[in-house]
């Protein structure tokens, strides 16, 4: 006779196929019961009610069930997690993501800011490109991945037509210096048709793990990521690679573009990466006369911020001088620091860099404190810091 212990075995056989570990590592099977008649009923409990992968799991923990001896039939009860539950889920497969972390050249340190959407063309290169230029103009390192390996736009962006090439002696490739920011893109790597076919040959992920294993970053406090329209390899490399990203989602005021930013915003979730907020790019458009005009419609950022429970960053009207920044290589945030949209990013950026302030700053009183400490126990305080006593 099979006991619940032999069902909750069988099922560290079933897998998240999205999270790469089983569900009763993850904390998804709730309950267990076997019927002296054989009948088994376990409850699981879904990341959220919608999930995806909701079939996949139903199907696999009905079957390793079945398989188990003087099991006649097996119902299985769903429900979705409280938002504590999937909470604790996320802290504990980060915690084991990071354990089992492949050493990327991305500095444990560094800040990590992935910008997603839904859709292609509502602006995340946009977004990127300035983000990455008004953090830099905080005085931060700040490097800017082009994660969008087919759709690059990034050297286009930064004005740069530089060519990456790797290091003769460490094997690293050297991001291109843009404007003061460490830039990596596809763009910048494809010269011939060779070339490019070598690449189209990898799988989008691997060209990710390229870039994080293989590039030579130095210590960054943020690294900004374009990332490709939607959900898919990319997000899930990501969150595998450097499970200390963070997501930022840019949406239009259009409640259309905010359904599928939801969808982009779970998927995060589901492969641990929190949310930091909510971009609303092209929010309204002045004209030369002063008067406002909704043209994609208003709204859409407040309510996605509001479904995700997490704060609506900047919103940024649509302006001329945003794509003639982009078109002519210098983001309007460094082109035009005093224009509208230029200030919404800087605001973007600012309000980042409260949420997730550069690591070393957070580290700094405690190391002071700590030489402190060494110094005074050697009886070697240097005068300027035994002065202040
Ligand atoms: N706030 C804005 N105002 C005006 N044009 C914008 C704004 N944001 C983006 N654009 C323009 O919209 C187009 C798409 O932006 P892009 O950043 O390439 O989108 P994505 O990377 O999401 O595909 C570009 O031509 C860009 O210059
Ligand atoms: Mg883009």
């Amino acid at each position: 006779m099979t006991t619940s212990e032999a069902v909750y075995d069988a099922l560290k056989g079933v897998i998240d196929p999205e999270l790469g570990e089983s569900i009763v590592d993850l904390g998804m099977v709730s309950s267990v019961a076997i019927s002296e008649s054989g009948v088994a009923e376990v409850g699981i409990a879904l990341t959220i009610a919608q999930c995806p992968m909701r079939g996949f799991i139903e199907g696999e923990t009905a079957r390793k069930i079945r398989a188990l001896p003087g099991i006649t039939d097996v119902n299985i009860i769903t429900s979705a997690m409280t938002s504590r539950q999937r909470a604790e889920l996320m802290s504990g497969a980060r915690l084991r993501a990071r354990e089992n972390a492949q050493p990327t050249k991305i500095h444990p340190t560094t800040r990590v800011v992935a910008v997603s959407s839904g859709k292609g063309g509502v602006g995340k290169s946009t977004v990127s490109a300035n983000l990455a230029v008004a953090m830099a103009d905080h005085g931060f390192q700040v490097g800017l991945l082009d994660a969008d390996i087919w759709g690059f736009s990034i050297p286009r962006m930064m004005g740069s037509d530089a060519r990456l090439e790797a290091d003769d002696e460490t094997k690293l490739i050297t991001p291109a210096v843009i404007q003061g920011i460490k830039v990596v893109s596809t763009g910048l790597i494809i010269e011939s048709e060779e070339t490019a076919l070598m690449w189209r040959g990898l799988m989008l992920s691997k060209a990710l793990e390229q870039f994080l294993l293989q590039v030579d970053w130095g210590t960054l406090d943020y690294l900004v990521i374009d990332m490709p329209p939607g959900t898919g390899d990319i997000q899930m490399a990501l969150s595998r690679l450097l499970p200390q990203a963070e997501m930022v989602v840019v949406t239009t005021p259009q409640k259309a573009a905010q359904k599928v930013a939801v969808r982009v915003a779970d998927m995060a979730r589901r492969s641990h990466m929190p949310v930091v907020g909510v971009i609303e790019n092209m929010s309204s458009f002045t004209c030369d006369h002063g008067h406002e005009y909704q043209l994609f419609g208003s709204g859409g950022g407040a309510e996605l911020s509001h479904q995700l429970s997490v704060p609506l960053l900047s919103q940024v009207p649509l302006d001329p001088e945003v794509v003639a920044g982009g078109d002519g290589g210098q983001p309007v945030t460094r082109a035009m620091p005093s224009n509208p949209a230029a200030i919404a990013f800087q605001q973007a950026a600012a309000a980042i860099i409260k949420l997730l302030p550069p690591v070393e700053e957070e580290g700094c009183t405690g190391r002071l404190a700590k030489l402190l400490e060494q110094l005074a126990a050697t009886g070697d305080v240097p005068p300027v810091l035994a002065a202040n006593n």
